[in-house]
């Protein structure tokens, strides 16, 4: 059976990864709960997505994959159900609290301007800006040496792939060794930390008694990890939509609103998934216990049900209940930070050069599925 007869669309196709949103359409025509030819169950609406993410009897079920490995858990808080991840998740959530992340916002600024200064006349607005913004935000607020990013870029990157379906065995392989070399690379230097605390999460995480290494390991590969492959799909994203659209001018004068019309229309995690943890019905179908349901967000977002003339980039439009960021109890802990690092970006990138052009109208995409977004944006930057 190939991947698309499995997932209900073909992970490899070029045109899917370019509009995904075409199938989407086809699936949510034959109803909410699509049932694709492998018999996997996708849930295509708004509505659903929202029961599915907000219903405590549809979970993650790994609990039992970290038991099996008590010194090195193999997962974070991410796939992980109460009561650990509600110990986990309030362990690092302080340091994402809107008050600590407006101290962050003159530092945010900062680098933005310096990187927008750096931008030469043509350039690749991925690696120019889109990338370096909160891969610097986040290496600074857990304390990670800016020098070893070169390190710590490619087993992000291998991660962020690995969170796809229908992974081919050397992906898998792959994964599994970036995962374990990265945590080695946190392992020493939580050491140093320990002994030597600075003023950083990392520090702050190594004092904290109840927390294992292992724990402590994975959740810093998920911060780091979530640092470098969401946000910069966002700005890539916004600042595409907004060329195309020729409303660069707005991210300037009302950023916040194009931001979660960006978050909306194009969102950069494209889907998630439940497991049924008990028996359960879903839009009149049977779930049995032990059922995974795929939520597909980019999707939702596009329901007309929840958004009028969906297919359209309208800035001007209440995008707010967009589920960019998922919903219930694994609700993005960095939504504040993100969509702070968006709307200075992109308010920063209107106000220096309004005069931004698509250098190709057709920009490549990356491989992934789930994380969504531009391999590289080239761009003119006429400047005023
Ligand atoms: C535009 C950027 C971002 C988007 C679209 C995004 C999206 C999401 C989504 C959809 C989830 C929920 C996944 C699920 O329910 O299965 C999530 C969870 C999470 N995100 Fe983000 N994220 C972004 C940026 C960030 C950043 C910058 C960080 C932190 C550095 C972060 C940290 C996390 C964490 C730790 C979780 C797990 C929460 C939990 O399981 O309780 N995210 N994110």
């Amino acid at each position: 059976m190939s991947a698309a007869d499995v997932l209900g669309f073909d992970p490899f196709d070029k045109g899917f990864l370019r509009d995904p949103y075409a199938r989407y359409r086809e699936m949510s025509a034959r109803g909410p709960l699509f049932r694709t030819r492998g018999g996997l169950l996708v849930a295509t609406t708004h509505e659903l997505c929202t029961v599915l993410l907000r219903d405590p009897r549809f979970g993650r079920g790994s609990a039992e994959a970290n038991r099996n490995n008590p010194g090195q858990p193999v997962e974070s808080f991410l796939w992980l159900d109460p009561p650990d991840h509600t110990r986990l998740r309030a362990l690092v959530s302080r340091a994402f609290t809107p008050r600590m992340l407006e101290r962050l916002r003159p530092r945010i600024e900062a680098i933005t301007a310096e990187l927008v200064a750096g931008l030469p006349e043509e350039a690749d607005l991925v690696s120019g800006l889109a990338y370096p913004l909160p891969v610097m935000v986040i290496s600074e607020m857990l304390g990670v040496p800016p020098e070893d990013e070169e390190r710590f870029r490619g087993w992000s990157e291998i991660l962020a792939r690995g969170l796809d379906p229908m992974l081919t065995d050397d992906l898998v392989s792959e994964t599994g060794r970036a995962r374990r070399e990265f945590r080695d690379y946190f392992r020493e230097l939580s050491a140093m930390r320990r002994e030597r605390p600075g003023d950083d999460l990392l520090s702050a995480l190594t004092q904290v008694r109840e927390l294992t290494e292992g724990e402590l390991l994975a959740t810093c590969v998920l911060l780091l990890v979530a640092g470098h492959e969401t946000t910069v799909n966002l700005i890539g994203n916004g600042v595409l939509h907004l060329a195309r659209h020729g409303l660069l001018a707005h991210a300037a004068e009302r950023p916040k609103q194009v931001v979660e019309e960006v978050l909306r229309y194009d969102p950069p995690v494209q889907l998630t998934s439940r497991l049924a943890m008990e028996d359960v019905e879903l839009a009149g179908v049977p779930v049995p216990k032990g059922t995974l349901v795929m939520a597909v967000i980019g999707a939702a977002n596009r329901d007309p049900a929840a958004f009028p003339d969906p297919d359209r980039f309208d800035v001007t439009r209440e995008a707010g209940r967009h589920l960019a960021f998922g919903l219930g109890i694994h609700f993005c802990l960095g939504a504040t930070l993100a969509r702070m690092e968006g709307e200075i970006a992109l308010s920063a990138l209107a106000a220096a050069a309004p005069k931004l052009e698509l250098a190709d109208p057709a920009p490549p995409y990356k491989e992934n599925v789930v994380l969504r977004g531009l391999a590289a944006l080239p761009v003119r930057l006429p400047r005023p």
